[in-house]
């Protein structure tokens, strides 16, 4: 749970990650995130750019396409030893989607297809964490925690993460298997959640990490951040020493602008 000079968190299992990411939701068909990016070429060169400037976190899911955005990232960062190296790969599962709709399904079956269906997509044999995109409402989080902990068993998953949770379905994804991040939506640009402002500071106690999206501000479905960005990425990594930041972006000059402002 520390964040060095350098700007990086240590994960409790001991994986050390730069704190300043890469949200890759952008780098899919348009509107909606579906579909395959456009310009497959440009992606692939903004993620590898990424990797240059030192951006070891990409943040990604399932949903992303669906497929499609895990493939970019498989074609633009797998090396040629079928690892990721330094890079430190973050997908979701939980989600399903398709031209017309969109439904969350974080039942124990479901939980495990992603999985597999996830690292077909990145064409790797592990992933380093894994979310509970969001929970249905219907299925208790402990089943699905339940289900990733299988997979995590069998050296499909490194780490566990929730995203779009209270403290309360943490605590109780906590009786069932380490929880090692959680991503719900954080911004300056947004309203204050004294609950949320709470949950920050009990993860950081924790040495869980918090994964803050839409750090811009930006709705997901619209183009745009919603404040300064480098005033807002440095305000959140201000914040506390277990958030990690995964600005989107689709061009390059602005990826670079986020890390240098960030001194990455
Ligand atoms: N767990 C969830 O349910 C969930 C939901 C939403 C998002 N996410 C994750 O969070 C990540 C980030 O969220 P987000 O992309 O929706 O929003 P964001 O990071 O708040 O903002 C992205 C927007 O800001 C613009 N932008 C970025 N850097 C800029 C700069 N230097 N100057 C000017 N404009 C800039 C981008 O436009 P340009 O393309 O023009 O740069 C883009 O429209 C996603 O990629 C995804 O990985 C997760």
């Amino acid at each position: 749970m520390t964040k060095d000079l350098n700007n990086t968190f240590t994960f409790l299992n001991g994986r050390v990650v730069n704190s300043v990411g890469y949200g890759a939701m952008r780098l899919t068909g348009q509107p909606r995130n579906f579909g395959p990016y456009a310009d497959w070429q440009g992606g692939i060169a903004l993620l590898r750019r990424a990797r240059d400037l030192g951006i070891t976190h990409i943040d990604t899911a399932r949903a992303y396409g669906p497929h499609d955005n895990e493939k970019l990232i498989a074609d633009a960062l797998l090396n040629e030893d079928g690892t990721y190296g330094e890079m430190f790969i973050a997908s979701k599962g939980g989600i399903e989607k398709d031209a017309k709709s969109i439904s969350r399904d974080t039942t124990p079956a479901t939980m495990k297809r992603h999985v597999e269906e996830s690292l077909a997509n990145l064409r790797a044999d592990r992933v380093d964490l894994y979310y509970v995109h969001s929970p249905d409402g219907t299925t208790p989080i402990a089943d699905s925690i339940a289900a990733l902990e299988e997979m995590r068993q069998v050296g499909k998953i490194d780490m566990i993460g929730l995203s779009n949770v209270s403290q309360k379905q943490v605590e109780e994804a906590l009786e069932v298997a380490p929880i090692a991040a959680v991503q719900n939506r954080y911004s300056p640009a947004d309203v204050r959640d004294g609950a949320l402002e709470d949950m920050i500071d009990w993860l950081d106690l924790r040495g869980i990490a918090f994964v803050p999206h839409g750090p811009l501000g930006a709705n997901p479905m619209k183009q745009g951040a919603a404040v300064d960005p480098a005033g807002a990425l440095r305000t959140l990594l201000a914040r506390s020493p277990n958030i990690l930041v995964i600005p989107g972006t689709t061009k390059i000059a602005h990826l670079e602008a986020n890390a240098s402002a960030l001194g990455v």
